[in-house]
């Protein structure tokens, strides 16, 4: 066993074939053993549910390599309990937890080469997934299903790295009120194409997303949290039934309160209020934390007094704790940190 010929400090966030994917089918009621295959293909009937209706969720998560050279994973179970309420606002059958947990254990096991080495700035991303896969043509659920794990190791989400983004204020919307906009649904993701397409044609890294009720309330982008500073040290996270609960947004505030000593306010965050703030940052797995340099409204441009050639101070400070934790350089709370053996 040898790692990869891979020159991991030069990665983007694509995707690459990897020597492993874990495969489990749903037939007559139940989940079978599960497995792993080389084959990185899948077959459907054409009429299958998720062809024809979408019905597909999934999740993100990375293996990391330590400093003492172990592989880790980073709260995954908290993947498992929010890919089984996507998976019962889909009509879908849940994946039970301890497969989950399992299922990331083999295929990071069977895929430890293509796990970057601690360091490189790069990490494993692993993408579990669930579609229904029989043929359904009245609009109903699937009755087979498919869950699968696919790993490829990434660099930054964003080019550039760590360098502040320019974002806009989006015209679309991304999620109504008692919709779907906080499970990790594939048909909020397909519904984002046409905004993403359209924001970078114009030159912006991403979609800051308004309620789609009142359109003055701050949501969330295409796939990260907002994170914003208030010029006296607050961190301020926008709370909203339909954005996605950010497993990176959630790890940050626990972060920010207990490691860092900053007072947090998960609330409602009005638009308005977006020029005052010191700072601002995307958070999630892909987008780590980050730094938004610029807000464009409609051609008003906000520009964060953190600036555009650096993160702002506490964007820095949770980033490095973050990262630390996650790759073993700083105590991570009990159960953050799963070893995969
Ligand atoms: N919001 C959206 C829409 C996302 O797609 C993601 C990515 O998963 C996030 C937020 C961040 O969530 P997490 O930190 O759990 O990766
Ligand atoms: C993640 O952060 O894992 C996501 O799923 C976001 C996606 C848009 C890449």
């Amino acid at each position: 066993m040898a790692k990869k010929d891979i020159d991991w400090g030069n990665l983007s966030f694509g995707y690459m074939e990897t020597d492993y994917r874990y495969v489990s089918n749903y037939k007559n009621g139940a989940w079978d053993e599960g497995t792993l295959t080389k084959d990185a293909n899948v077959v459907l009937n054409e009429c299958s549910c998720v062809l024809q209706y979408a019905q597909t969720c999934f999740e993100g998560l990375k293996a990391y390599t330590t400093k003492e050279g172990k592989i880790v994973v980073f709260r995954p179970d908290l993947n498992a309990e929010r890919m089984i309420s996507s998976a019962k606002r889909l009509r879908m059958p849940e994946f039970p937890k301890e497969k989950f947990l399992d299922a990331i254990q083999q295929v990071v096991r069977a895929n430890e080469d293509w796990v970057p080495p601690y360091g490189s700035g790069a990490t494993l991303y692993l993408r579990p997934y669930m579609f229904g896969s029989d043929a359904i043509i009245g609009v109903k659920p699937a009755n087979e299903y498919q869950f699968r794990v696919l790993t490829t190791p990434v660099g930054p989400y964003f080019k550039g790295g760590v360098k502040p983004l320019t974002i806009r204020v989006c015209d679309y919307d991304r999620a109504a009120p008692h919709g779907t906009g906080n499970v990790k649904a594939g048909l909020n993701y397909a519904m984002s194409l046409y905004a993403i397409v359209e924001a970078h044609e114009e030159g912006y890294d991403e979609n800051m997303y308004l309620d789609a009720a009142t359109r003055t309330k701050v949501e969330e982008t295409g796939g990260a949290n907002f994170l914003f500073v208030t010029k006296d040290n607050k961190v301020v996270t926008p709370k909203s039934d339909s954005i996605l609960p950010s497993i990176t947004r959630r790890s940050l505030v626990q972060v920010a309160r207990d490691y860092l000593g900053l007072e947090v306010e998960e609330r409602e965050v009005y638009f308005d209020e977006v020029k005052d703030f010191a700072e601002c940052g995307l958070c999630g797995t892909a987008a780590v934390i980050s730094p938004v340099g610029k807000i464009v409204d409609h051609g008003k441009e906000i520009a964060l007094p953190a600036g555009m050639t650096e993160m702002g101070p506490v964007t820095k400070k949770l980033y490095e704790t973050l990262t630390g934790i996650q790759m073993g350089t700083i105590e991570a709370p009990e159960g953050w940190i799963v070893e995969i053996k």
